[in-house]
């Protein structure tokens, strides 16, 4: 029998996604550096710039997968926190912030106290989330007053530009490309597809406002195919 996909926009898809990371996780650092270029480590150090102080505090790693953004945050922020809800991809990024704690759970139920963090980051992942604008809400909820909260994500291309670069990254470089380093090409067919069913980048701001957000803006990344969204709890 073949391994279950997940089908991009079914608000059911949770258990298929979360199988899928697990079945793709141990080559999932050489695909991404392979489909990336290296790219995604310089939209990352973008992503956490934009933390400002809030990444010398408390911070918690959203959809971590494995923990990039942690690892580039350990030994700078005071304590780090990892949840993802693959124990698989938590268990292969362990190494690269060992004094991380690691919480394997659903983005849109956090087992976490109100108001513990100064800054939430999120790469890649809320996309991933059915009913992201729980896993938005759980964000406000856990981030103390005045915390920001930092999404960096594929959204739904709106220039000429965007759309061509994002329409050969999704048709050719994820499945093909992805397929051939880890061997499961359906997954990153998936990937592609997620992209092309998710919001952009205006929904997603909406998206934040709605939940309680303030001063979010965002800006597109370079090469335009990511985006940055940057958000704050109320004081
Ligand atoms: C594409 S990976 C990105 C990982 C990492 N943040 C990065 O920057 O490379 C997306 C991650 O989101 C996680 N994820 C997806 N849906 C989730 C959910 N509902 N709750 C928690 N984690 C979720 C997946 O398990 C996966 O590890």
């Amino acid at each position: 029998m073949s391994a279950a996909v997940p089908v991009a926009g079914d608000p059911g898809r949770g258990p298929a996604v979360q199988a899928m990371f697990a079945r793709i996780a141990v080559g999932y650092d050489r695909a991404n550096a392979i489909i990336s270029l290296g790219i995604d480590r310089a939209w990352r150090r973008i992503a956490i710039r934009e933390l400002g102080a809030a990444a010398d505090g408390d911070v918690l790693d959203l959809c971590a997968g494995t923990m990039d953004f942690s690892g580039m945050l350990h030994g700078r922020s005071r304590s780090l926190t990892a949840l993802d809800f693959c124990e698989e991809m938590l268990t292969l990024g362990q190494g690269k912030a060992p004094s991380a704690r690691r919480v394997c759970a659903d983005a849109r139920e956090m087992p976490l106290a109100d108001a513990v963090f100064d800054g939430c980051v999120a790469g890649f992942g809320i996309r991933n989330v059915p009913e992201p604008a729980r896993a938005v809400a759980e964000a406000l909820r856990v981030l103390r007053p005045g915390g920001v909260l930092v999404v960096v994500d594929f959204f739904q291309p709106t220039t000429w530009l965007a759309r061509f670069l994002a329409a050969t990254y999704n048709r050719i470089v994820l499945p093909v490309v992805g397929g051939l380093v880890s061997g499961d090409s359906a997954a990153y067919r998936y990937l592609a597809e997620s992209m092309a069913a998710w919001t952009d980048r205006a929904g997603f701001e909406r998206m934040c406002r709605d939940a309680g957000f303030v001063d979010v803006s965002g800006r597109e990344l370079f090469p335009p195919v990511a985006s940055i969204v940057i958000a704050r709890k109320p004081a």
